[in-house]
């Protein structure tokens, strides 16, 4: 049985990096508790990599995806359903990465997400993200600048708000 997984959808490294940050925060916490949670098993790993018996035998899954126009990538909102039992059976934690701030953020989080996985999760947070103009797409460079009339490169990485998401997942896994 593996303790846990946070698997990430994300085109541009971004949600990679937060992903992994996720990871070395929680284990940076496991270490310093007294219990069998000190030997704490998390991997971290793009969706795209992740099998269905890996899925199987988490005791948590945090799933984590990029927004664009609003949503999520397609492959992580067609995995939730997919595995909507084993997730419904599962301790789950939610986030997204994304340049909205504060309740847009928050909004667009609750939105992206299917309900019921929203409402099952123990842990659910939009962190922020980074845009580099210079690695988009040039279709995805187009619409940044066109629609979201973002000009310049950004970096809106809530660190602050990975150390407490990161706390709430352990806070979870210390309850089961
Ligand atoms: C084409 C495109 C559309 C985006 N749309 C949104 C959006 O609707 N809302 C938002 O808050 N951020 C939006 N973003 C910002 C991304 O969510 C943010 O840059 C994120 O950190 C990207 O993660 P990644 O590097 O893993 O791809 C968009 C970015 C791109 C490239």
């Amino acid at each position: 049985m593996q303790d846990v997984i946070i698997a990430y959808a994300g085109k541009y490294g971004t949600t990679e990096e937060i992903a992994g940050r996720i990871k070395a925060e929680l284990t940076a916490i496991a270490e310093q508790s007294a219990d069998r949670l000190r030997e704490l098993q998390i991997t971290c790993l793009p969706l795209r990599a992740l099998s269905a018996q890996q899925v199987q035998h988490s005791r948590m899954l945090v799933l984590g995806g990029a927004i664009y126009a609003g949503r999520l990538p397609r492959a992580l909102r067609s995995f939730c359903e997919r595995h909507r039992t084993v997730l419904l059976s599962r301790a789950v934690g939610l986030f997204s990465t994304c340049l909205y701030q504060d309740e847009q953020a928050r909004d667009q989080l609750i939105s992206a997400y299917p309900p019921w996985l929203f409402a099952h999760a123990a842990a659910t947070a939009s962190l922020g993200g980074r845009l580099d103009l210079g690695r988009l797409s040039a279709v995805d460079r187009l619409l940044i600048k066109r629609f979201a009339e973002v000009h310049e490169n950004l970096d809106r990485i809530d660190n602050q708000r990975i150390s407490s998401f990161a706390g709430e997942l352990f806070a979870t896994l210390k309850r089961k």
